[in-house]
């Protein structure tokens, strides 16, 4: 199988080019990435030199680049986005381009080529659920986004729809919850709180710390995305969610209990606008359809990414470079 992996040197793409090369080994991939300030090739180092990987630096917004890329592989799975929250508010415009006007462009070379397209999208564009209620997002939950960055996701996700409909593009979804794990980028929130109490800074946690978010290991997700492409039902939007509803401030205190650290170092700091409650993914339907299930719980799987962090000092160290530090004193000015 020929793989067209876009944004593969973000977090949960390159963790789904390390998921595939160990179960396919003669899998060849393509990997597609503009390395924005979020991709990283360090976490790929180790395929740098494998035949059967290939990594071409660019937007999948350029047409001759991607109609070239799209005519030869098989499958094209799209990761690439701008993905955090908090940068879509202080800049909307990247979003609109990469999440909405890139997936289009590569919608159009899958519908040209006949490929089979699958679309990665998130929890997020379902909008908010009450705090302390049982109802959770499953596939038939209407769109209600938020935020620029999950109205980005929200129209990308009706465009993959619309030309599977009308273009007869073999295309599936999925609508995963928040992911963590290896090579996550060092602004979300998980990360984010490791360094901020391993050098010793407070831990900006949003408003009361009560938002929920339903916590997954990046592996499961891949794994249920694996499936999909496997088994899925073209013309399909499955949901993949960790099952472990967990508030801001359970996660990031359990993150201190893991390193041996005090809650003091929280500092309760102004909301983000806009700021969805709680989020909650029922993947009953995909489960009980795909054989899928989780290898992780959250308390081990947080054990094993505190660990990965710890092993991998280097790799995070050399994140904290001046543009990030930018980025981080305009998020926090003002709050
Ligand atoms: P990330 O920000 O870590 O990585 C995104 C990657 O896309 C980066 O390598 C970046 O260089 C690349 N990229 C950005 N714009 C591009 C463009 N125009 N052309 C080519 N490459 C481009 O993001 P992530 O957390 O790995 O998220 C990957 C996907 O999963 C996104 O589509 C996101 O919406 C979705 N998702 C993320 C989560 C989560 O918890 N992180 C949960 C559900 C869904
Ligand atoms: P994040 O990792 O940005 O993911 P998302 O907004 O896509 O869910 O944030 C997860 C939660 O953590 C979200 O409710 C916002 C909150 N948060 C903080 O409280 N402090 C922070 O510094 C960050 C980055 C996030």
């Amino acid at each position: 199988m020929k793989y067209l992996i876009t944004g593969g040197a973000g977090f949960i793409g390159s963790n789904f080019i390390h998921y595939l090369f160990a179960k396919y080994p003669d899998c060849e991939i393509t990997n597609l990435d503009k390395l924005t300030y979020a991709g990283n090739l360090d976490n790929l180092k180790e395929f740098e030199t494998k035949p059967r990987y290939k990594f071409v630096k660019g937007d999948i917004g350029d047409e001759n680049l991607v109609d070239g890329l799209v005519a030869n592989c098989d499958i094209i799975v799209n990761f690439a986005a701008e993905s955090h929250v908090d940068r879509s508010i202080l800049g909307p415009k990247e979003f609109v381009q990469t999440n909405v006007v890139g997936t289009q462009n590569l919608l159009e070379a899958a519908v040209k080529h006949k490929k089979r397209f699958h679309h990665i999208s998130t929890d997020e564009v379902f909008g908010s659920l009450p705090l302390n209620s049982v109802e959770k997002f499953t596939a038939q939950t209407p769109y209600d986004p938020s935020s620029p960055y999950s109205a980005s996701k929200a129209a990308s996700d009706h465009l993959v729809r619309s030309y599977a409909r009308t273009f007869g593009l073999q295309a599936t979804i999925t609508n995963c919850s928040n992911n963590y794990g290896p090579y996550q980028f060092i602004e979300k929130l998980i990360p984010l709180m490791y360094i901020n109490a391993k050098l010793g800074k407070k831990l900006p946690v949003y408003g009361n710390g009560s938002n929920v978010r339903d916590w997954i290991h990046v592996e499961d997700h891949n794994a249920g995305v694996d499936v999909v492409l496997g088994k899925g039902k073209i013309g399909e939007t499955y949901l993949l969610g960790g099952n472990a509803e967990k508030s801001n401030l359970e996660v990031v205190k359990t993150i201190l209990k893991l390193m041996g650290k005090d809650d003091s170092l929280i500092e309760f700091v102004k909301d983000r606008p806009g700021h969805d409650l709680r989020y909650a993914i029922d993947s009953s339907q995909t489960e009980k359809e795909l054989g899928w299930t989780r290898k992780h719980d959250f308390e081990s799987g947080m054990r094993d990414t505190i660990a990965w962090y710890d092993a991998h000092e280097d790799w995070w160290r050399k994140l904290l470079s001046k543009d990030y530090l930018q980025y981080y004193e305009q998020q926090y000015k003002g709050r």
